[in-house]
């Protein structure tokens, strides 16, 4: 449990990071900043997430030799410096200030939803106001109108003060720039937009001025109507791959709010919508806290207990083996759930299931990733810590939406681009990092979705014959004879920026300066998203992208790197953790001899040492009669993987079907065991975001179905005769530890002394890894791979002319089964299809028309979006809502090296309709049959 108020030094870290000796208040201090003392120096306008403005003039101080009052915020500390803070003229200063704050403010403290939190408050009291003289008749704000349109927080102007923190912490923080202050004197005042209400502006809600503010002006709704928190946990955000640190504040067992956390090393105190407000979820009324059982996904749910759950679930899965053999059951290892989790469903797999038929939602967004860095670098990890893009000089930014899907990481992003860092955009759309206030992207190669790896060697053929190699770095670092065949192979003309231009639609003349800047502009640092990895030969450009930066020297340092941004929270510790079929925990294959032998003395149990099946090899020997059972743990395959029809055909095929979640999610509707789920914020545990940082997930409220997740797949295992005895997920960390060298430092002891840490954490680096690849590549030398563009099988004809591409937006979070159950569908309650003017003016389709969306595997419909984001050509849609299923139309192709499947490329036509597909109409029937619950009805 935490204290709920963190110390506030008032500045930011970098003014006081140096020690000074000085005199304050006639004591000899060695400090950073006077409030380290506990020196009380009163302040309004000043706080140490934002930059010193010195308008409040609150903090006045004397210094002996200066003349007048300085305001202490702007005034930084210097050796020998003699400060009075208190003194009867400051005294009489600050008072006269508190009273003019004072007569133009609501009396109404002790009913005020900030009593006991309010900066202003506490500044009456530290600067002893004991009358204000002017009255409180005068001309004043009270009774300016409150701004309630935000789901999740109001603004208050009555309750203002003007200080500018909030306008600050958009600008600063954020980078979205919504705010500013209107008018000037008495008049001026805080405005969202255009004098638009918050939920019309651009505002993005990510609370950063919320938590700026010092008064009740913006105030969580969550705590107008639940009171002040009175304890706090720190936990990390369930989310996406940023993995943001917040402070849970609680009321007994309820969420008042989450705050992010300011010693967060992810975040620095920063959060998105989703980690700072959309947390309802997790205690909304569809939860399902009872385990459900059923014969057939035409009967209806029936509530039994935990042990009558389990008990069939073991039965059936050993009833299964008996007759269809060992390998005719396996399981999926969800990236939401913690690493302790995930570590023990693909224990059970291999140990109690006794084969290797584990699989992660990682197949189907960056198991490329896994299998490019691993065969270029050595390891299947990004290659820096997200601090490290403040050091950037070039930002090249593939296939990735950061604004949207990693808005924490995007912030800090924005920031180094102000400063005047380049960009370089590689996208089919026109992503809002290519203008967004005070960031304008140099080039933005606006590729044609598919021509991935023409673009990557293209760039990398001009860096090749232009001279732009780091000759000496490739020399000392890298493989010679791979580096040698790949310069003979990119330097081939049929690689140059003017051969793909008419393939790839991107200008030669462009893509020669985008490259240009990427090999000599300083320290440059790709950053890549599911856009890179989400296709056929996404295995094939994230080699391209590690041939680059190896190329021109751009890993292995501060400010460089190739970095996947991972999707889901755990995404990346799933993989860690051994969810593949042919991994153990640290990508160890199943084959080597030696490992598999130091799990099976730690285990005791005989380990098979042959790959197990992917998803969509379950799937298909599902469909073929031979894959007979599956236990789910929070995944939802129905609705995220493609082929919407071929992965209900192989549930439905199967005889035990068992998901654990916390909602009843699509793939429920083919279920015959529902075993409830627990919410990160029931559980203790781990998650490893996108820079390999692992970061606790503490315990906020007991479990609401009795269990955490890993207490199910532990009494699971137990039932099927395989015994697991851990009494807390740090037991499972240590095991962990103890088998994976990456991982060999790293205990909830050594978390709880650094805050987090980043893997590899051993003996070699006891605090962690924040870059890697320093000295050498993990894997020695770096091996230049040979990249031959081979376009995608899937192609647009004359009856699918349209290329269909799929992403998150910022309120959304992956298929849903969260964001769709917050107030977040405030800003987008359905999927959209987005396409640009000519292709709709050319269908006769307007703005908001129902349209069907057509590929040779199947049809949808839903609302169209005309947007100049686009290219014509080229169509855009989310995959949020269960209805719309957009993955009804995606495809069987994928990554020839991982079965990654290509969402980001589905040939299809769209057509003006007005009813619903077919798919959707049996949807909608099955979305009533298939989740009846006896109990209820
Ligand atoms: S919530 Fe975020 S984006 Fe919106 S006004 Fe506040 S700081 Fe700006
Ligand atoms: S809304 Fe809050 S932070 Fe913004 S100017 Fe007013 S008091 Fe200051
Ligand atoms: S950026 Fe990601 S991890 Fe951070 S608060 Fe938002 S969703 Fe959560
Ligand atoms: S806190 Fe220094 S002027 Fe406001």
């Amino acid at each position: 449990m935490s204290l709920i108020k963190e110390l506030d030094y008032g500045t930011p870290a970098k003014i006081a990071t140096q020690l000074v000796t000085l005199e304050i208040d006639g004591q000899s201090v060695t400090v950073r900043a006077a409030v380290e003392i506990g020196t009380k120096v009163p302040k309004l306008c000043a706080t140490d997430s934002l930059e010193a403005f010195g308008s409040c003039r609150l903090c006045l101080v004397e210094i002996e030799g200066r003349r007048g009052t300085p305001a202490s915020c702007t005034t930084p500390v210097e050796p020998g410096m003699k400060v009075r803070t208190q003194t009867a003229k400051l005294g009489k200063l600050r008072r006269n200030v508190m009273e003019l704050y004072i007569s133009d403010h609501p009396l109404d403290c002790l009913t005020c939803s900030a009593n006991g939190d309010c900066e202003l408050q506490d500044m009456a009291g530290a600067v002893g106001l004991r009358e204000v003289r002017y009255g409180y008749d005068g001309a004043n704000h009270l009774k300016a109108e409150k701004d309630a349109s935000n789901p999740y927080f109001t603004f208050d102007p009555s309750k203002c003060i003007v200080c500018s923190r909030c306008v600050r912490a958009c600008e600063e923080v954020q980078g979205t720039f919504a705010l500013t202050i209107d008018g000037r004197g008495f008049a001026s005042k805080v405005s969202a937009g255009q004098a638009e209400d918050f939920l019309d502006s651009e505002c993005v809600s990510c609370g950063a001025c919320v938590q700026a503010c010092p008064t009740a002006t913006l105030m969580e709704k969550s705590v107008i109507e639940l009171g002040q928190a009175e304890h706090s946990v720190i936990t990390t955000c369930a989310y996406c791959g940023v993995g943001c640190s917040f402070k849970a504040e609680m009321k007994g067992t309820e969420v008042a709010r989450m705050v992010p956390y300011k010693d967060g090393k992810a975040n620095h105190g920063h959060s998105c919508v989703k980690g700072r407000f959309a947390w309802g979820y997790a205690t909304h009324k569809d939860r399902i806290t009872k385990p459900m059982i059923r014969a057939s996904i035409s009967d209806p749910w029936r509530i039994v207990t935990w042990e009558e759950a389990i008990a069939h679930t073991a039965s059936e899965f050993r009833r299964i083996q008996a007759k269809y053999g060992k390998d005719s059951i396996g399981g999926i290892t969800s990236s939401r759930c913690t690493n302790e989790e995930t570590y023990l469903v693909q224990k059970l797999i291999r140990a109690a299931f006794g084969n290797n038929n584990v699989d992660t939602c990682a197949r189907v967004c960056h198991s490329p990733t896994g299998y490019g860095l691993k065969t270029t670098l050595g390891t299947s990890a990004g290659t820096q810590d997200f601090d490290s893009v403040l050091e950037a000089d070039v930002i090249l930014v593939i296939g990735a939406n950061p604004t949207d899907a990693h808005p924490v990481f995007a912030s800090r992003m924005k920031k180094r681009l102000r400063e005047g860092a380049k960009l370089i955009v590689i996208d089919p759309r026109e992503i809002d990092l290519v203008h967004t206030p005070h960031v304008q992207a140099q080039y933005h190669l606006q590729l044609r979705p598919g021509t991935n790896v023409a673009v990557i060697n293209a760039l990398a053929h001009v860096i090749v014959t232009e001279g732009l190699v780091k000759e000496k770095y490739v020399a000392e670092r890298c493989e010679p004879g791979d580096f040698e065949s790949w310069r003979a192979f990119i330097a081939q003309e049929r690689n140059s920026p003017e051969a793909v231009e008419s393939m790839t639609g991107v200008p030669a003349a462009e893509l020669r300066a985008a490259a240009r800047l990427y090999a000599t502009g300083g320290n440059a640092a790709i950053y890549y998203g599911l856009g890179v990895t989400e296709h056929s030969q996404g295995s094939t450009m994230v080699m391209g992208m590690a041939n680059l930066a190896m190329a021109t020297g751009n890993i292995g340092r501060v400010g460089v790197g190739v970095n996947p941004l991972r999707g889901q929270n755990n995404v990346q510790g799933a993989c860690d953790m051994g969810s593949f079929p042919h991994e153990f925990s640290g990508y160890r294959h199943v084959s080597e001899d030696a490992t598999r032998e130091l799990f099976e003395r730690a285990w005791n149990v005989h380990l098979e040492g042959e790959p197990g099946l992917r998803i969509p090899n379950m799937l298909d020997a599902a469909v073929d009669g031979s894959f007979k059972g599956i236990y789910i743990q929070g995944e939802d395959i129905a609705q995220s993987d493609p082929n919407t029809r071929h992965v209900t055909d192989g549930l439905r095929a199967m005889e035990c079907v068992v998901v654990q979640d916390i909602f009843l999610n699509e793939t429920a509707n083919y279920a015959h065991v529902f075993l409830p789920g627990s919410s990160f914020l029931e559980k203790d545990g781990t998650f490893t975001n996108a820079e390999r940082r692992i970061s606790r997930v503490r315990k906020a409220m007991p479990p609401m179905a009795g269990l955490a997740d890993w207490e199910v797949t532990m009494a699971l295992s137990n039932a099927l005769g395989y015994p697991m005895t851990y009494k807390h997920p740090s037991e499972i960390m240590d095991e962990i530890a103890r088998l994976t060298p990456t991982f060999a430092g790293v205990s909830y002891a050594r978390i709880e002394e650094l805050g987090s840490v980043q893997w590899p954490c051993n003996e070699k680096a006891p605090a962690g890894t924040p870059i890697m690849h320093v000295h050498r590549f993990v894997r020695g030398k770096g091996k230049f791979m040979i990249t031959e563009f081979i376009p995608t099988d899937e192609r647009t004809t004359a009856r699918f002319p349209l290329i269909l591409t799929t992403g998150r937006i910022l309120s959304q979070y992956n298929v849903g089964q969260q964001t769709r159950r917050t107030e977040n569908t405030v800003w987008h309650d359905e999927d959209v299809l987005e396409i640009h003017p000519f292709d709709a003016e050319q269908r006769g389709i307007r703005d908001g028309d129902v349209v069907a969306l057509a590929s040779r595997a199947g049809e949808t419909s839903l609302r169209a979006l005309i947007s100049e984001r686009m290219q014509p050509g080229v169509v855009y849609t989310t995959f949020h809502f269960a209805g719309t299923g957009v993955n009804v139309v995606t495809t069987e192709f994928s990554d020839w090296a991982t079965n990654c499947p290509e969402y980001k490329v589905t040939a299809v036509q769209v057509r003006l309709t007005n009813h619903p597909s077919e798919w959707q109409e049996r949807y909608r029937r099955d979305s009533i049959d298939l989740r009846r619950i006896e109990a209820a009805e």
